[in-house]
């Protein structure tokens, strides 16, 4: 018995000294290369979205100081949802014990530790081959006139029977200019109409704010096939899902170029993967939610730029901030009476009824720039509640969409909340990177006009 107990001593002693070797830092081939590679690579290699590489010793080393503070401060791996949201498939999250490795690695001098030459990186999956790839039929250099320039053209594809899209990737191609890309599915009867808009002003495409405009049954968000802003990184639906597109419709891609960057010709491209056509998936439907954009300059800021009116003047905007209104069934003066305190938390909301039993697979969020935090909820204020999705800081370069590890029941007559938080107290950088002083919000497509904008995937 004694003999046992010296021996279990003797064991932890043994334990305890190679404890006591974790005190040494990590090595770039130690511990390091395997974190980079798993987290990080996937975006920061030569040719990839991010400005430098990681996949190298070199790379890493001489950038360990900044990745120490970005992964401490949560910076990167970019991943929006916080803690309150439910776990998303292909969450970009970083474990404590992984942040504690960079940054005492990065502390000890980035040491490389044994090892050579490059070192296999992560598991990527092998690229799949596009089942379609399609772009803008001709090259288009947005009118530099204009602060915004909203364009729609009429992509080439062509589909002979019904088909299912299972994953889509948008590739604008100028990142400068391209704010947004929404991919419309247009039936056989707008098709003439598509062709006849066409170049009619001398450039290709069609002038296309608020849509491709073709007719009642064109145009709605809810039934987009695709989208693209910043941050996107291409969807894929969950496996048994997918968008339908019917034989002979065709898809409008509706452009949205911001002028703060020099006009350039953009000749942005589109790839689709098709689901197998024997797997019949169920079809994605969405759910468009929005709330009314009403936010105020901060106490103490006062000027034309500061009224409501003036932030009207483009009557398309008071048509958009009227219907909000109306389908949320709330008041200009709501949100005039308001104490908004230092103008620094401007909350908006607003509530919607789901109509029929289904299955919510995920969300999407839109804001502008002085959006802060976004939050869709189900049943709020209700013992039910649960959230949807949690966005407590909200980064205008990282937006997309997000899919549920675990679907979430849907029942008819359950409430969904959006609600959308702006700071209006600071004087931001704009997208030119010249300062924008705070003025009266309201909703608007503009880069500089603000949106809250939501949706729920959902299958029946
Ligand atoms: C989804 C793509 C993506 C992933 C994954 C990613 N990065 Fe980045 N990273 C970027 C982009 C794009 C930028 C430049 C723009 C920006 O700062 O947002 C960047 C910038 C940085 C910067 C400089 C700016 C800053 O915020 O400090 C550091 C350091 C960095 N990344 C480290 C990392 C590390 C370490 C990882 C993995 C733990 C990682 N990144 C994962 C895309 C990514």
């Amino acid at each position: 018995m004694k003999a046992q107990r010296w021996i279990l001593a003797g064991l932890l002693l043994c334990l305890g000294g190679s404890l006591g070797a974790a005190d040494e830092p990590p090595t770039y081939y130690g511990a390091v290369a395997p974190i980079l590679n798993a987290n990080c690579v996937g975006c920061h290699t030569e040719g990839g979205i991010a400005p430098f590489p990681l996949d190298s010793a070199e790379w890493a080393a001489k950038m360990a100081p900044a990745i120490a503070s970005a992964v401490t401060e949560g910076r990167m791996p970019p991943w929006p949802p916080g803690a309150a949201s439910p776990r998303m498939r292909g969450e970009r999250r970083l474990s404590p014990e992984a942040v504690a490795a960079l940054v005492s690695w990065a502390k000890a001098g980035a040491p490389l530790g044994e090892g050579k030459g490059p070192v296999l990186t992560s598991s990527r999956p092998p690229a799949r081959t596009p089942d379609l790839v399609t772009a803008m039929p001709r090259a288009y250099t947005p009118d530099s006139r204009l602060y915004d320039d909203y364009r729609c053209f009429l992509l080439d594809a062509e589909f002979e029977r019904d088909i299912f899209v299972q994953g889509y990737r948008i590739k604008p191609g100028q990142g400068q200019l391209v704010h947004h890309v929404i991919l419309f599915v247009i039936g056989p009867e707008a098709v003439q109409r598509a062709r006849a808009q066409d170049g009619a002003d001398g450039r290709p495409g069609w002038q296309c704010f608020g849509g491709p405009r073709l007719g009642a049954s064109t145009g709605a968000l809810g039934d987009a096939l695709g989208f693209w802003v910043p941050g996107t990184q291409g969807t894929d639906y969950p496996p048994g899902t997918g968008k339908e597109v019917k034989a002979g419709s065709r898809i409008v891609m509706q452009v949205h170029y911001n002028l703060s960057a020099p006009a350039r010709p953009d000749q942005s491209r589109l790839e689709l993967f098709f689901s197998d056509p024997s797997s019949r998936p169920r079809p994605i439907h969405r759910m468009i939610l929005a709330a009314p954009v009403e936010v105020r300059c901060p106490p103490g800021v006062s000027g034309k730029a500061c009224e409501r009116a003036s932030a009207l003047e483009r009557s398309e905007l008071k048509r958009v901030a009227d219907g909000i209104h109306l389908l949320c069934g709330t008041t200009v003066e709501d949100y005039l009476r308001r104490d908004i305190g230092d103008g620094s938390r401007q909350e908006t909301h607003c509530d919607f009824g789901v109509r029929e039993d289904g299955t919510a697979l995920g969300v999407l969020a839109h804001m502008h720039l002085r959006g802060v935090a976004f939050r869709i909820s189900l049943n709020p204020g209700t013992p039910g509640e649960r959230v949807l999705l949690d966005i407590p800081r909200w980064d205008f370069h990282w937006q997309g969409e997000y899919y549920f590890e675990e679907p979430i029941v849907l029942r008819r007559g359950d409430r969904v909340r959006i609600s959308c938080v702006y700071d209006n107290a600071e004087t931001i950088l704009g997208p030119d990177g010249r300062p924008l002083e705070p003025r009266y919000l309201t909703w608007g497509e503009g880069t500089t006009d603000e949106m809250c904008l939501g949706g729920i995937s959902w299958v029946k």
